[in-house]
C-alpha cells in the first residue's frame, strides 16, 4: 500500500489550561478528499493550524509521506506544499485582490524583483477559475462572499500537494460554491490531497471520499463516505441522536396579528426600493434572496446602519427617527451582521465584554461604574443558554472557535433585550446540534413577544424555522411565501425572478 502523502498521530494541544486536542490521528491518502467533522470547539481548526505551522503540537508526531518533520511555521508549512484556506477571512483591505493573493506566492518564490503586471496577470487567472472578480480591485470594497473565494484563489496560487478547506463555503453563494467543487474535483483527479471542513452534510457526502470525526478534542472514527449516513456522522459528532431538527412553527391559535415592526416603502435610492412588510407577534420571518440581492442592505437600512430616503419604520405602532445605529439599540432594534469579524464581535474583548457592551447603562451604577460582577453574570447566563464552549467568561472571543464566536455574537444582541432582532445568517459555521438549540431558542424569543427576522441563505433554515418568507430581488421584495406556499422550488422562482409557481400557471 502507498505511504499516506500525510500522517498525524497522537497529537496533542494545549493553550494554557484548555486541551485542545487529545492524542488525535488523523491519516490523509494521496488524491482523496477527506472531511474533517465535529462539533463547535472539537479541535478541528486547531488540528489545521498545526499542519499548517500556524500552531505547534504540545506532543505527537507529524509525518510527511512517511517521514516525520517538525513544521516550524506557516512557509516551512507551504515549502512542503502544505497551504491552508483559514475559517476566518484574514485579507489586507486595503490592498487589491492580486497583491492579497501575492503575499501567499511571493514567500516562496523568493525573487528578488517583482514584474507586477505578470503578477496580476497570474492572478487574474488563477482568480478566473473560481470567479469574474477583477483582481485590480480593493479587498475592502468586496461583499463577504468575494473575499472568500479571494481566499481561496490565494490557496491556489501555492501549488500545494495537500490542500486544507476549513469551511470554505461558509459565505458563498450556491453558484460559487459549485465552482469550487468543480475545482476541488480537477484537483484530486491531479493527485492532490485535500482536507475539506464543513458543517454542511450534503456537501461532505457529495464531495468527499472519507470521513473522519472529532469530539471534545478526541479522535472518533474514519469511514468510507459510501460506509456512512448522514445521520451516522451527526450522531458520532454529538454523541447522541438528534431526532428534531426544527423547533415546531407558530400554531394558528398563537397568531394574535398584533403588528410589531411595520416597514414602510423604505428605499435608499439605490441599493433597494419600496420595501414594506409587516412582523407580527409571535412569528418568526424569514428573508429570503440570492447573496447580493438586497437583503442585508434592507436590514442595514431598517437600522440605522445605511441611511434610507424615503419610507417610514414603526415599532409597536409608533414611527421611529432612527439615524444611526445606536437610536437603532435605544429603540429595542438590533441586528446581528452577516460579518462577524468586521462588525459583530471584538476578537480582543472578553467574552463578557462583548455580551455588556451593547447595553452598558443597565450594568452601570450611579456613579457611572461598571458593575463587573453583573456584566460576568449576564455573560454566564448567555453562555450557558447558547451552550458556548470556553474556558470561562473573562476568555478573549479570539480564543474561541469559530461556531463558539458567532454564538456570543448572538448573546450580544440578546443582551440587551431587543425588542426586534434582526439576524443577518445568525447560524452560518455553527454545527447541527448548536444550530438546533439556537433555533429553538429564537423559537422561545418569539413567544415571548419578541420580533424575529432572519435572513438566511440556507434553504432549510429557512422553511424549517420560518412560519412566513419574504424573497428580495434587486432591492424589491419580490413575493412573499406564508406556510402552504413555502417551498424550496417557489423561494428559487422568486429570487431568481421567474414569479411564484401559481403565476407561471395563470400565464400558461
Ligand atoms: N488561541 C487559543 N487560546 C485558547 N483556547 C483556544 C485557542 N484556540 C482554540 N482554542 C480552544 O480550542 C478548542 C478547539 O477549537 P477549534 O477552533 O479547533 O474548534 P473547531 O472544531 O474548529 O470548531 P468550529 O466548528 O467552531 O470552527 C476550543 O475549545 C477553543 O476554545
Ligand atoms: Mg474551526
Amino acid at each position: 500500500m502507498a505511504e499516506p502523502v500525510l500522517t498525524i498521530h497522537g497529537v496533542t494541544k494545549h493553550f494554557g489550561a484548555v486541551k485542545a486536542l487529545t492524542d488525535v490521528d488523523f491519516t490523509l491518502e494521496r488524491g482523496e478528499v477527506h472531511a474533517l467533522c465535529g462539533e463547535n470547539g472539537a479541535g478541528k481548526s486547531t488540528l489545521m493550524n498545526i499542519i499548517a505551522g500556524v500552531l505547534q503540537p504540545s506532543e505527537g508526531e507529524i509525518r510527511i509521506d512517511g517521514k516525520a518533520v517538525r513544521i516550524a511555521s506557516p512557509a516551512a508549512a507551504q515549502s512542503l506544499g502544505i497551504g491552508l484556506v483559514h475559517q476566518e477571512i484574514a485579507l489586507c483591505p486595503d490592498a487589491t485582490v492580486a497583491e492579497n493573493m501575492f503575499m501567499a506566492a511571493t514567500n516562496r518564490r523568493r525573487t528578488p524583483f517583482m514584474n507586477y503586471r505578470a503578477l496580476e496577470r497570474d492572478a487574474q487567472a488563477v482568480m478566473n477559475r473560481l470567479a469574474a472578480i477583477d483582481v485590480r480591485r480593493k479587498v475592502a470594497d468586496l461583499p463577504i462572499s468575494s473575499q472568500q473565494l479571494v481566499e481561496i484563489a490565494k490557496a491556489l496560487t501555492l501549488d500545494c500537494r495537500v490542500l486544507i478547506l476549513d469551511e470554505p463555503t461558509a459565505a458563498l453563494t450556491e453558484t460559487e460554491a459549485q465552482q469550487l467543487f468543480s475545482i476541488i474535483r480537477d484537483l484530486k483527479a491531479n493527485g492532490i490531497s485535500i482536507i475539506y471542513i464543513s458543517h454542511r452534510m450534503a456537501e461532505i457526502f457529495s464531495l468527499c471520499d472519507r470521513v473522519t470525526v472529532f469530539r471534545d478534542g478526541r479522535y472518533v472514527c474514519t469511514d468510507r463516505i459510501s460506509d456512512v449516513t448522514p445521520d451516522d456522522v451527526v450522531r458520532r459528532m454529538v454523541g447522541r441522536e438528534i431526532t428534531q431538527l426544527y423547533p415546531d412553527k407558530l400554531g394558528a391559535d398563537e397568531a394574535s396579528g398584533e403588528k410589531i415592526l411595520e416597514v414602510d416603502r423604505i428605499g435608499d435610492g439605490a441599493r433597494f426600493q419600496d420595501v414594506s412588510f409587516t412582523l407580527r407577534k409571535g412569528e418568526i420571518l424569514g428573508i429570503g434572496g440570492l447573496i447580493g440581492s438586497g437583503r442585508t442592505e434592507i436590514a442595514e437600512g431598517i437600522c440605522g446602519l445605511r441611511s434610507h430616503t424615503a419610507g417610514t419604520v414603526r415599532l409597536h405602532g409608533d414611527t421611529q427617527k432612527i439615524r444611526s445605529y445606536s437610536d437603532a439599540v435605544k429603540a429595542g432594534i438590533v441586528y446581528l451582521s452577516e460579518d462577524r469579524k468586521g462588525s459583530g464581535v471584538f476578537l480582543e474583548l472578553s467574552i463578557a465584554q462583548n455580551i455588556s457592551v451593547l447595553d452598558l447603562k443597565a450594568l452601570t451604577n450611579p456613579a457611572g461604574l461598571l458593575n463587573r460582577r453583573a456584566e460576568a453574570a449576564l455573560a454566564e447566563e448567555f453562555a450557558r443558554r447558547l451552550a458556548v464552549r470556553m474556558s470561562g467568561v473573562d476568555a478573549p472571543v479570539k480564543s474561541l472557535s469559530g461556531g463558539n464566536q458567532q454564538k456570543v455574537a448572538i448573546a450580544k444582541q440578546l443582551a440587551v433585550g431587543p425588542k426586534v432582532i434582526l439576524m443577518d445568517e445568525p447560524t452560518r459555521g455553527i454545527d447541527v446540534g448548536a444550530k438546533a438549540e439556537i433555533h429553538r431558542l429564537l423559537r422561545e424569543l418569539a413567544r415571548s413577544g419578541i420580533g424575529i427576522v432572519v435572513i438566511s441563505s440556507e434553504m432549510s433554515e429557512l422553511l424549517g424555522l420560518c412560519d412566513r418568507v419574504l424573497v428580495v430581488r434587486e432591492g424589491r421584495i419580490a413575493g412573499e411565501l406564508g406556510e402552504e406556499e413555502m417551498t424550496e422550488e417557489a423561494v428559487i422562482r422568486l429570487a431568481s425572478g421567474l414569479g411564484t409557481a401559481r403565476a407561471a400557471n395563470h400565464a400558461a
